[in-house]
């Protein structure tokens, strides 16, 4: 039978400091008889929400009339080629999830057991899964402070001769300097894989996050710029990569024969219910990043003369989605991140706390004992985001903002 593999505060030292505490209850006070305006405005703002407001409900009834609701129909083919084609790429392959988008790359990319793949340490924990899967062995690189992005002057001391692969984040909708990667892995060799799973839009250099790489990931999870309620994709320009990836997204059945196998496949497809979603949040794509981009700039503009907080960055070089518009509270805000939340929380605000690095995962921590990533743990120690869908109103980030710096006094 499996165990979960346990990792307590004290084995963790001085680095247990760097997690997270309990998450905080979230409350709203409505008085029974509301006074004021401000009384009725007291409802829990969501971290994240989705927007359907647009032909989501047309697509997936026409789904339900028709009867196409399993992985065969045409959203599925009017969603990938409508998605791929708004981020730069000829090709893209829906699955059930962008960690099985990152899977599948790995799969098909032919790693396995010895091979070794470049990732940051601070991400969300499917991008070293996707690695682990295959038996490779994620390599781990620390972050950089402006960006919160894997330190790309770092990634060379990792290549060894088993390195395979580099797996960027664009983390919480920043671009990584792809330049930078791609020239590195040219150097050595190695596939470029981007995670895009939270930069939906995004841009470096003026071309589209997810046509940079050999393929990328992304994730049309809930709180995901679009949604498909559950999803992923995989794109590339590679077509030989990308029709790998469709083999093993479909148990690889091979095309002479229906029920023959040439690889280990995967059942990994997305119904064309799914899709229909799909298709009218790429049609409504353009809207969300720029909703997104503005609620950026508004918090930004309210929260910088707050003394100890750090608001998030823009390269010159990128057009940032702010997936999630993150901060970090620094000790000259007076109170720590988690105090913040916890008061946050009772006045009905959600919030989240940055990633926990890899190297402090009860599942990974015996694997990186001894290796340290300073900038990581500070972003974890420090970090948060504010309510961030694409759909908040001005009120609701004044009223974040009001509540953030009432919490400092
Ligand atoms: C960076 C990153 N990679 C991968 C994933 C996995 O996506 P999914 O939840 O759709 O499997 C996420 C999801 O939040 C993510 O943030």
């Amino acid at each position: 039978m499996l165990k979960p593999v346990e990792l307590t505060l004290e084995e963790l030292g001085d680095l247990a400091e760097v997690i997270p505490g309990d998450e905080p209850e979230l409350k709203v006070s409505i008085p029974r008889i509301p006074i004021s305006e401000l009384d009725m405005e007291r409802t829990i703002i969501p971290v994240c929400e989705p927007a359907l407001q647009g032909n989501e409900t047309r697509y997936v009834m026409d789904c339900l009339n028709t009867n196409w609701i399993s992985s065969a129909g045409k959203y599925i083919n009017l969603f990938e080629q409508s998605f791929s084609r708004k981020v730069g790429c000829g090709h893209g392959i829906a699955c059930v999830s962008g960690t099985a988008a990152l899977h599948l790359i790995m799969a098909a990319l032919g790693l396995g057991p010895g091979d070794e793949v470049i990732i940051p340490t601070h991400t969300m924990i499917a991008t070293a899964y996707a690695v682990s899967y295959t038996g490779a062995r994620p390599v781990l690189v620390d972050s950089e402070r402006r960006t919160w992005n894997m330190d790309l002057g770092q990634i060379e001391a990792k290549v060894t001769p088993r390195t395979k692969a580099i797996c960027v984040v664009h983390t919480y909708g920043h671009p990584v300097d792809m330049d930078v990667v791609c020239k590195i892995a040219r150097r050595h060799n190695l596939y470029v894989v981007e995670d895009a799973a939270e930069a939906h839009g995004a841009l470096y250099k003026g071309r589209p996050c997810g046509s940079l790489g050999d393929a990328a990931a992304f994730s049309f999870y809930a709180n995901k710029i679009i949604t498909t309620g559950e999803g992923g994709m995989v794109t590339s320009n590679n077509l030989e990569l990308a029709e790998t990836v469709r083999t093993l997204r479909d148990h690889a059945f091979s095309k002479e024969r229906h029920f023959w196998h040439k690889y280990i496949g995967y059942s990994f497809r997305l119904t064309n219910m799914q899709a229909a979603v799909g298709l009218a949040q790429t049609e409504q794509m353009d809207k969300f990043v720029s909703w997104r981009r503005e609620n950026a700039a508004l918090y930004t503009s309210l929260l910088q003369d707050v003394p100890g907080l750090t608001t998030p960055a823009e390269e010159p070089w990128a057009e940032n989605v702010y997936w999630m518009y993150g901060v970090l509270v620094e000790d000259q805000f007076g109170i720590s991140r988690d105090e913040l939340r916890l008061r946050l929380a009772a006045r009905g605000i959600e919030t989240r706390t940055f990633f926990i690095p890899m190297h402090l995962q009860p599942i990974y921590y015996a694997d990186y004992k001894g290796e340290r990533y300073p900038v990581a743990e500070d972003l974890c120690r420090r970090g948060l985001y504010l309510p961030s869908a694409s759909s908040l109103t001005r009120r609701e980030i004044e009223r974040v903002v009001e509540a953030v710096k009432a919490c400092r006094s």
